[in-house]
């Protein structure tokens, strides 16, 4: 039987974003990205990726998505991913995340697909529902269940999609005998996993549906960044405090101090009873400033040296092609279709 999910390596982690907008923005990084960067330090094994493969589902034009998959990998290694450590690949350089994508669409029942809530959201916007769209969960279970991951660190949206992941993993284990896929633990931390837009902290920012003043991107000039959280909107009240329900602008902008500069949410009220709001604004927009600056100008010097970029993709393919060669070597056995011939 062809080999079993190695038990001699470093527990993985994976995770992906889709080069679905000109930048990131400061949500990917507090939810997702400044994640990645720790959890790298760990004891891991991790794989980030540009899921361009995802974004075809919103159609776009192919010099933009090319343009916006670069940018995509140069941020985040610009937000600190370590392309020495960490294995950075663009998801097209992958095949077999499509391959075990379509196996992923054959284990899901169409009624079970039709529940997701993200596909619904999209559809309720007018969002043009393509069968990609509706397959997009399937071809996410593949992404993680072909490196063995152990945890996903993600945004709290993407809890249902790991979710289904591990139905799927589970449904894959039980038709085909235990141990062929790992099931995956969701990697989400509560506070700073929803980042709110900024023009209407009930909806989380978005690089697709938020308007630009309500995003702040990671490629903002300070100036930018400075005018977006000043005219941030909050609540006709003037105490600074944490409550989400009934204060959603304020706690969000707490959020945001409190995930970028490390001092807590409590310390951070104390500090400012007794100020108002435009104190509390005038704070956030340093920290965010002094967070993204730099990474502003490493992105740039990335963008600027295209062969180091395309260098670093490079190796980063090879070394997840080889993981996910064996994963779907090991799934082609257990599904009973024969090893790829030569
Ligand atoms: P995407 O591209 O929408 O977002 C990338 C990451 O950023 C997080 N995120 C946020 N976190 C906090 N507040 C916000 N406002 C916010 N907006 C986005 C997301 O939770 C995500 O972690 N389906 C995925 C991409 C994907 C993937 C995967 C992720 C494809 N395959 C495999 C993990 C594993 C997506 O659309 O993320």
């Amino acid at each position: 039987m062809a080999g079993m999910p190695s038990t001699t390596t470093l527990p993985r982690i994976l995770s992906g974003m889709q080069p679905t907008s000109d930048s990131l923005h400061i949500g990917n990084h507090i939810g997702a990205l400044a994640n990645w960067v720790k959890l790298q330090d760990e004891a891991f094994e991790p794989y980030y990726f540009v899921a361009n493969l995802h974004a075809l589902t919103v159609p776009t034009d192919p010099a933009v998505l090319r343009r916006r998959t670069r940018v995509t990998a140069a941020q985040f290694i610009a937000a600190g991913v370590d392309p020495q450590h960490s294995a950075l690949f663009l998801q097209s350089d992958v095949m077999e995340h499509p391959e075990l994508g379509w196996v992923m669409m054959c284990l899901t029942g169409h009624g079970e697909a039709s529940r997701m809530t993200q596909f619904k959201d999209k559809v309720a916007k007018g969002q043009n529902a393509n069968v990609g769209l509706f397959a997009y969960p399937m071809l996410m279970a593949a992404d993680i269940l072909l490196y063995d991951a152990a945890y996903v660190p993600v945004g709290e949206d993407q809890r249902q999609h790991l979710e289904v992941t591990r139905d799927l993993a589970d449904r894959f284990n039980q038709r085909f005998g235990e141990g062929g896929l790992l099931v995956p633990e969701p990697y989400i931390l509560k506070e700073s996993a929803r980042i709110m837009d900024l023009t209407d902290p009930t909806s989380k920012m978005s690089g697709t549906n938020s308007p630009d003043k309500g995003l702040i991107l990671l490629s903002d000039t300070d100036t930018r960044i400075r005018k977006k959280v000043m005219s941030a909107v909050t609540d006709t009240e003037s105490e600074v405090r944490y409550d989400p329900e009934t204060k959603p602008g304020v706690s969000n902008l707490l959020v945001i101090h409190s995930a970028l500069s490390g001092e807590r949410i409590e310390e951070l009220e104390r500090r400012f009873a007794g100020h108002g709001y435009g104190e509390l604004k005038a704070e956030v927009a340093d920290v965010v400033v002094g967070v993204v600056a730099p990474f502003r100008a490493r992105m740039e010097e990335l963008l600027g040296d295209p062969a180091e970029l395309d260098r670093i993709l490079s190796a980063g393919a090879h070394r997840a092609r080889e993981v996910a060669a064996t994963t779907m070597a090991r799934v082609r056995d257990r599904i009973g279709l024969p090893a790829l011939r030569g």
